[in-house]
C-alpha cells in the first residue's frame, strides 16, 4: 500500500474545514495513519517547498503556511498518491473541478486549502519532514475486505 503526505493549510483551519476533508479523505477509502494539528516552523515549512525556493511566490507561501495551524497527514492506500492528487484538485482552484476539495471550497491559488505529495518520492520526503517513524499507526481498518478485491 502506497502512503502520501497530506495538510489541510491554515485556511482550511481557519474556515472549519478539517473535518470535512478529513470524511472525503475516509470515505474514498483511505487509510489515515498519522495525524497532527500544529503551528509549521519556518524552517520546516522551508524543508518542505524546498522546490519552489526560486520561485516568486515562495516567500508569501512560506509566510501563509506558517500562519496558522495546519492539519498534517499521513495517508494510506491503493496508489494514494494520485488518489489525493485527484482528490484535492488543480492546483488554481479556478481549474479544479466541481466535486474536488479545491473545486468546492476555493478560489485563489494561494488559498487552495490542502496540500497533497505529487509523487511517491516525494511522498516519502515529506512523510519524513513532518513525522516520525513512531507517530506513524500501522493498522487494518474494518472496511478493507470490503474496500479492496
Ligand atoms: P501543493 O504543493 O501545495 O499541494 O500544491 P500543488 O502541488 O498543487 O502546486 P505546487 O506547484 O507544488 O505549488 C505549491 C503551492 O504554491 C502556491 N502557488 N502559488 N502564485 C502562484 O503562481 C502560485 N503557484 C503555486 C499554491 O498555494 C500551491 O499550492
Ligand atoms: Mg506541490
Amino acid at each position: 500500500m502506497e502512503q502520501t503526505y497530506v495538510m489541510v493549510k491554515p485556511d482550511g483551519v481557519q474556515r472549519g474545514l478539517v473535518g470535512e476533508i478529513v470524511s472525503r479523505i475516509e470515505k474514498r477509502g483511505l487509510k489515515i495513519i498519522a495525524m497532527r494539528l500544529n503551528v509549521i516552523a519556518e524552517a520546516t515549512a522551508k524543508e518542505h517547498y524546498g522546490e519552489h525556493a526560486e520561485r516568486p511566490f515562495f516567500p508569501s507561501l512560506i509566510e501563509f503556511i506558517t500562519s496558522g495551524p495546519s492539519v498534517s497527514m499521513v495517508v494510506e492506500g491503493k496508489d494514494s498518491v494520485k488518489v489525493m492528487r485527484a482528490v484535492n484538485g488543480a492546483t488554481n482552484p479556478v481549474e479544479a473541478a466541481p466535486g474536488t476539495i479545491r473545486g468546492d471550497f476555493a478560489l485563489d491559488v494561494g488559498r487552495n486549502v490542502v496540500h497533497a505529495s505529487d509523487s511517491p518520492e516525494a511522498a516519502a520526503r515529506e512523510i519524513a519532514i513532518h513525522f516520525k517513524d513512531s507517530e506513524i499507526a500501522v493498522y487494518s481498518r474494518i472496511d478493507e475486505v470490503c474496500l479492496y478485491e
